[in-house]
Parts: structure tokens; sequence; C-alpha cells
């Protein structure tokens, strides 16, 4: 109990820590190995993404529960990796970094459940919130890789 109550106090203090950090903080300084790991975890994300659009117009929600599932199972610390580079990953990745990471996965749940509840229009919603969890995580994480996300966020589009 008494441990757990500290650990909870870290990790708020880290939380605070983390959101007052700059942004991209820890991507950029993992190793080689782990980064291109992490890249290739991102394109096969991304080409998951592409591929339940087709599956979801179709009406296939067996085949968009199958693609959800394998992006929910998706991550890099579940691959083959030793325990020195989990624990690269865990001290250099911010804890924003995790939590976006985890709301990524709770998406990625909620979209396979209710596919293969067949909702459509839930589908629809959650491929949506799906979405938005990359554009999250990339606005804050990897605004170095996706320069748009350095842009000032619009204040004056001119109409008045
Ligand atoms: C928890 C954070 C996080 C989430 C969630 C996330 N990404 Fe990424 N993504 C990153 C980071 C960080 C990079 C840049 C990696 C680098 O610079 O090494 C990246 C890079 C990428 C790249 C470029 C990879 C390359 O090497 O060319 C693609 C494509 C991509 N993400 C797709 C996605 C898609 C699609 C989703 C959602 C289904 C997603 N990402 C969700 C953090 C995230």
């Amino acid at each position: 109990m008494k441990k757990l109550t500290r650990l909870t106090a870290i990790a708020i203090c880290f939380t605070c820590f983390s959101s007052l950090g700059s942004a991209d903080s820890g991507v950029q300084d993992l190793s080689p190995e782990l980064r291109s790991l992490l890249s290739k975890e991102m394109l096969s994300l991304q080409e998951g993404m592409q591929s339940i659009l087709p599956a979801y117009v179709s009406g296939d929600l067996d085949e968009v529960a199958k693609i959800a599932r394998k992006i929910k199972n998706s991550y890099i610390l579940k691959q083959q990796i030793t325990d020195t580079q989990k624990r690269e990953l865990k001290s250099k990745l911010p804890a924003s970094f995790l939590q976006s990471d985890q709301k990524f996965h709770e998406y990625a749940g909620m979209l396979e459940h209710v596919s293969k509840e067949k909702h459509m229009e839930l589908v629809g919603f959650y491929y949506a919130k799906l979405s938005e969890s990359c554009v999250s995580c990339h606005s804050q994480h990897a605004s170095h890789r996706f320069k748009a996300f350095n842009k000032e966020q619009p204040q004056d589009n001119g109409h008045h």
C-alpha cells in the first residue's frame, strides 16, 4: 500500500515534469535499433489503418476486427527486444508518450470490439478516434518527423 502510494506520487510528478518538458523529448534519443523498430511499427500501423477503410466501406466488419486486433496487439515492447532495450524505452520515453500509446491501444481495442458486435456506426466513430490518437501523439512527439505540426496553431484565418 505504502509502496503503491509512493509509486503513484512518482508517476504524477513524472507526468507534470514531462508535460513541462519540450515536445519531442525522448524519441530522438533512442538507440538506432529501437528507432528503426519504432519506424517499422509505425509503417505497419499505417498499412493497417489504410486496409481498414476498404473493409469498412464494403461492410466486412470481420476483417476490420481482425486488423484492429493486430493494431491493438502491436507494440515494440511486445517484440523480441532485450530487457535492456525495454528499460531504455521506459526511461527515455516521457510519460505523456506512454499515455498516448495507451489511449491508442484502447481505441484499437474498442474498434475491434464494436466491429465484432457489428455496430456499423460505432465502427466509423472508433476509426476516427483511432486516427485522432495517431495525430495526437504525432503532434506532441513526432513534429521532428511531421514538420506540419511545428506550425503555429491557426489563430487568424482571415475571416472576420
Ligand atoms: C504514442 C505515440 C504514437 C502513436 C499513438 C502513433 N505514432 Fe506514428 N510515430 C510516432 C513517432 C514518435 C514517430 C517518429 C519516429 C521517429 O522519428 O523515429 C512516428 C512516425 C510515424 C510514421 C513515419 C514512419 C517512418 O519511419 O517513415 C508513420 C507512417 C506513422 N507514425 C503512422 C502512425 C499511424 C497510422 C498511427 C495510428 C494508427 C500512429 N502512427 C500512431 C509516435 C506515435
